[in-house]
C-alpha cells in the first residue's frame, strides 16, 4: 500500500504543500513517496520569471513517470493555479496518461487535490473543481476534506483550504509562503486518501 505525492511548482509553493502531506502520511504510519512533475518551460523563461532559485530546492525530487502511476493506490495531486485551471505542465503529464486510461489501470483508486494562488478569491476552487475532471475519466474516487475540520470554519484571517481540497495563498509576489494551517490540511487530505486507500486495498 503506498500514495504517490505528486507534484508541480514552479516558485515552490506547492512543492511546500506536497511535503506537508508526504509527511502527514508518513507520520501516520502510511508508505508515501514523493514525485516531481517536470518542468515544460525553457529556462530563459524560468529565469525571466524568477523562478530559477525555487526550483533548485525539489531538482533533486524523483520525477513522475506515467507509465509508474501503476504503482501507487492512491494519489495526492498538487499543481498551482494558471488562470483558474490547473497549471500546464502537470495537465502535460496528465495528458500522457491516455494508455492507463484505455486499460482501466486507475479505476478505483483514490485521489485528493491541492492548489495554490496568488490571491484568495483568484480560482482556488475552480481549479480543484476542474482539476478532478480528468480524473474522474479514469474511474478514480475523489476525496474532498470533511467540514469536520474546523480550520475551514476559519474567518478571522486569511487562510487557504476548501473542502475540494487544500490550498494555499501565494501573494502577488509569492511572498507569502504556506501557513500551518495550510500545511496541516495538506496534511489532513492525505491522510484521509491515505485511510482510504488502505480500506480499498
Ligand atoms: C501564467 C500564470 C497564471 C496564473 N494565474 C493565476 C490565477 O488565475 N489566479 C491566481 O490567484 N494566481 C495565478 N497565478 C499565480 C500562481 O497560482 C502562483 O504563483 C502559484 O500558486 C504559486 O505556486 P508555486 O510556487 O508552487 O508555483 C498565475 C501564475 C502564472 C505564472
Amino acid at each position: 500500500m503506498k500514495i504517490g505525492v505528486i507534484f508541480y511548482s514552479t516558485y515552490g509553493h506547492l512543492f511546500g504543500m506536497a511535503q506537508a502531506a508526504l509527511n502527514g502520511l508518513k507520520k501516520n504510519g502510511i508508505e508515501a513517496e514523493l514525485l516531481r512533475v517536470e518542468e515544460t518551460l525553457p529556462e530563459e523563461v524560468l529565469e525571466k520569471m524568477g523562478a530559477l532559485e525555487a526550483q533548485k530546492s525539489f531538482a533533486d525530487v524523483k520525477k513522475a513517470e506515467v507509465e509508474n502511476l501503476t504503482d501507487y493506490d492512491g494519489f495526492i495531486f498538487a499543481f498551482p493555479t494558471r488562470f483558474g485551471n490547473m497549471a500546464g505542465p502537470f495537465s502535460n503529464f496528465i495528458g500522457a496518461t491516455g494508455q492507463l486510461w484505455q486499460t482501466g489501470a486507475l479505476i478505483g483508486k483514490p485521489f485528493g487535490l491541492i492548489t495554490g494562488s496568488a490571491t484568495q478569491h483568484s480560482g482556488q476552487e475552480s481549479t480543484l473543481i476542474t482539476g478532478m475532471v480528468p480524473f474522474i475519466h479514469h474511474g478514480m474516487i475523489f476525496v474532498g476534506i470533511p467540514q469536520s475540520e474546523q480550520a475551514l470554519f476559519n474567518s478571522s484571517s486569511m487562510e487557504g483550504g476548501s473542502v475540494y481540497g487544500a490550498t494555499t495563498i501565494a501573494a502577488g509576489d509569492g511572498s507569502r509562503m504556506p501557513s500551518e494551517t495550510e500545511l496541516s490540511l495538506a496534511a489532513v487530505l492525505a491522510v484521509r486518501v491515505g485511510k482510504i486507500a488502505e480500506k480499498l486495498s
